[in-house]
């Protein structure tokens, strides 16, 4: 099977990650007084946790990044270094969610408004933080690396013994996206 260039596919996988985050907004948007959808924002959570953050982060940190450092891009600083603390606030955002959901999943209505400004930020975070790759630093490794480094983060992408990338799990959580997203449109809302 013939794997899209690393670079393609990591953006093909920010198109998805969009999609998700419109869907949290959406839902965000509904009715502040109706029942706080607990089921959609845990689904959503194992969704940014897995495959935004376990299968796609990990790719840049553990796999673009350090092609970049040997390209001459420093890893804690720079573009690069910038990209790594988004991620690293990201998550805060994502802990700041996880730890509130059983409180709002009973009805508080503090954890349901905290949950809404963790959410709000992480949506905006993501947002910004995908522009800047997409624009920005993926147009550096683009220059920067050799055609060497990039069939390396081409077999790197395509281990299907790596269960944090594998085939089975982009097919599983692009499944969940494409429900999240179906749920949080009006026909969907009763
Ligand atoms: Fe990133
Ligand atoms: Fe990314």
């Amino acid at each position: 099977m013939s794997h899209p260039h690393p670079v393609e596919s990591l953006m093909q996988e920010h198109r998805v990650i969009e999609r998700v985050l419109n869907a949290m907004e959406r839902m965000l948007s509904r009715d502040a007084a109706g029942p706080f959808p607990a089921e959609f924002f845990e689904k959503a959570l194992d969704f940014f946790r897995t495959y935004a953050d376990r299968c796609h982060h990990f790719k840049e940190e553990e796999c673009l990044f350090p092609a970049m450092g040997r390209g001459g891009f420093p890893a804690d600083a720079g573009p690069v270094g910038m990209m790594r603390y988004e991620h690293e606030i990201g998550r805060a955002h994502l802990s700041g969610i996880r730890e509130r959901l059983p409180a709002a999943a009973a009805g508080d209505r503090d954890a349901i408004e905290m949950i809404h400004q963790q959410a709000f930020g992480y949506i905006q975070l993501l947002r910004g933080h995908i522009q800047k790759e997409d624009h920005v630093l993926f147009q550096m490794a683009l220059h920067a690396l050799s055609a060497a480094e990039f069939d390396a983060l081409r077999a790197a992408f395509a281990d299907e013994s790596n269960p944090r990338i594998n085939q089975a799990l982009h097919a599983r959580y692009e499944a969940l996206a494409a429900d999240l997203e179906k749920e949080s449109l009006p026909e969907a809302i009763h």
